[in-house]
């Protein structure tokens, strides 16, 4: 294990040193240089161990790796997590593995009854079909694209969320996620309607989902009936009225996706809102690794450190350099995402090489109240910490790949 690991650090250390030689710009930053070593490393080592259609999601309190079948919302995060490795170290093997557990979702494009089809199709598919342009992928992200405009409802202006549980008609904030599905989905397959469906899902959201601090609620439940508002809870915050972090992230990152599909000034207002109560809240920790809910001091009446959320503060990374790139001065929300993924590449959180199950992150939360995934690597923790350096590669004009063919 220790010899391979020397073999993919020698690779990066050869491809930073070519960096260094063949441009202007400035070098990468020491932090990144361990990082890319580590992703080669552990998304190798994952793909290796695990079957695709069992796709690893966490690691339970016992060690054991708990796995996501083909209708756990969370499976297309770890073929995304694949393309997006491949994306940013050019290493063919990861691009041939993300093409065998892309393919064996193939039966997600059938799942009606959740807005989370989007996560699992988009991530996998979407990905795989952006960075290779082949077509073959294009049936599945057809069909469910489909299936997620379905569960639009025109009288109440949104996407039901969930078909389970007591709720009437749920809308949780996380669904602002999908709508870039739609976006993309309107395009590519000529139906405007996905844009429609998409642009009247985010307005209604903006209007029942957000407090006057722009601090936003889990789920609002509709009347079918008359569309009305029947009540705003949480599902995974501490308390109705809380921020659960992770919640604040999709919020960012889906007006971010709004806005640049729409250029509706509205959305980017109200995602650089998102974005400043993220930013100033006294909260916040040093490290910008928000704790699981930012509120749960409030509800607890204790002030001992709560487990941190590496998974929000990967989505907040990413979201906020996707909003530096639409907005005239972007450095001061490239610079808050460059501190949070220095956090996350730092020991503290980045897993040494054959540590943490192959999963790239520790220290997440899923659903706290549930004791559920508390204080463990979660598979779209990765996949938006992936995201966000390939983002900040990206702004920075660091391309990894080329400098190491030239
Ligand atoms: N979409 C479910 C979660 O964020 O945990």
């Amino acid at each position: 294990m220790k010899k391979a690991f020397c073999l993919a650090m020698l690779a990066t250390t050869l491809v930073l040193n070519c960096y260094a030689g063949k441009t202007q710009h400035d070098p990468p930053p020491g932090w990144l240089k361990k990082t890319t070593g580590i992703i080669t490393f552990q998304l190798n080592k994952a793909a290796a161990t695990y079957k695709p259609g069992l796709n690893p999601r966490s690691v339970n309190p016992n060690g054991t790796v708990r796995l996501a079948g083909l209708t756990d919302w969370t499976t297309g995060f770890f073929p995304g997590s694949l393309w997006y490795g491949y994306e940013l170290t050019g290493d063919k093997n990861l691009a041939a593995e993300a093409k065998k557990f892309t393919l064996a979702l193939d039966s997600v494009r059938h799942i009606t009854n959740t807005h989370d089809v989007g996560f699992m199709l988009y991530c996998s598919y979407g990905n795989a079909y952006r960075i290779t342009h082949d077509k073959n992928y294009l049936p599945a992200l057809q069909d469910g694209a489909k299936h997620l405009a379905a569960r639009f409802n025109p009288k109440i202006g949104v996407i039901r969320s969930w078909d389970f549980s007591w709720w009437h008609y749920p809308v949780i904030i996380d669904n602002m996620m999908n709508l870039e599905y739609l976006y993309w989905a309107a395009g590519e397959f000529k139906n405007p309607g996905y844009a429609n469906i998409a642009t009247t899902h985010a307005a209604t959201t903006m209007k029942n989902h957000f407090r006057k601090d722009y601090s936003s609620y889990h789920v609002v439940d509709y009347d079918p009936e008359t569309g009305k508002v029947i009540a705003k809870r949480t599902h995974q915050g501490v308390t109705d009225e809380s921020a659960w972090a992770r919640g604040q992230g999709w919020g960012l990152y889906g007006y971010t996706i709004c806005y640049k599909n729409t250029k509706n000034l509205h959305f980017l207002a109200q995602a650089e809102h998102i974005a400043a109560f993220i930013m100033n809240h006294p909260r916040m920790p040093k490290d910008k690794i928000p704790v699981w809910d930012f509120d749960v001091h409030n509800a607890t009446g204790v002030e001992e450190p709560a487990p941190r959320d590496a998974s929000a503060a990967a989505v907040i990374a990413s979201a906020l350099l996707d909003l530096s790139t639409q907005v005239k001065d972007g450095k001061k929300y490239v610079d808050y995402a460059e501190d949070i993924l220095k956090s996350l590449s730092s020991d503290a959180y980045l897993a040494g090489p054959g540590e943490n199950q192959y999963f790239l992150l520790k220290h997440s939360v899923g659903a706290f109240l549930y004791n559920s995934e508390i204080d463990t690597p979660l598979d779209y923790a990765d996949y938006y910490y992936l995201e966000a350096l390939n983002r900040y590669l990206s702004i920075k004009k660091i391309d990894l790949k080329e400098l190491s063919k030239s």
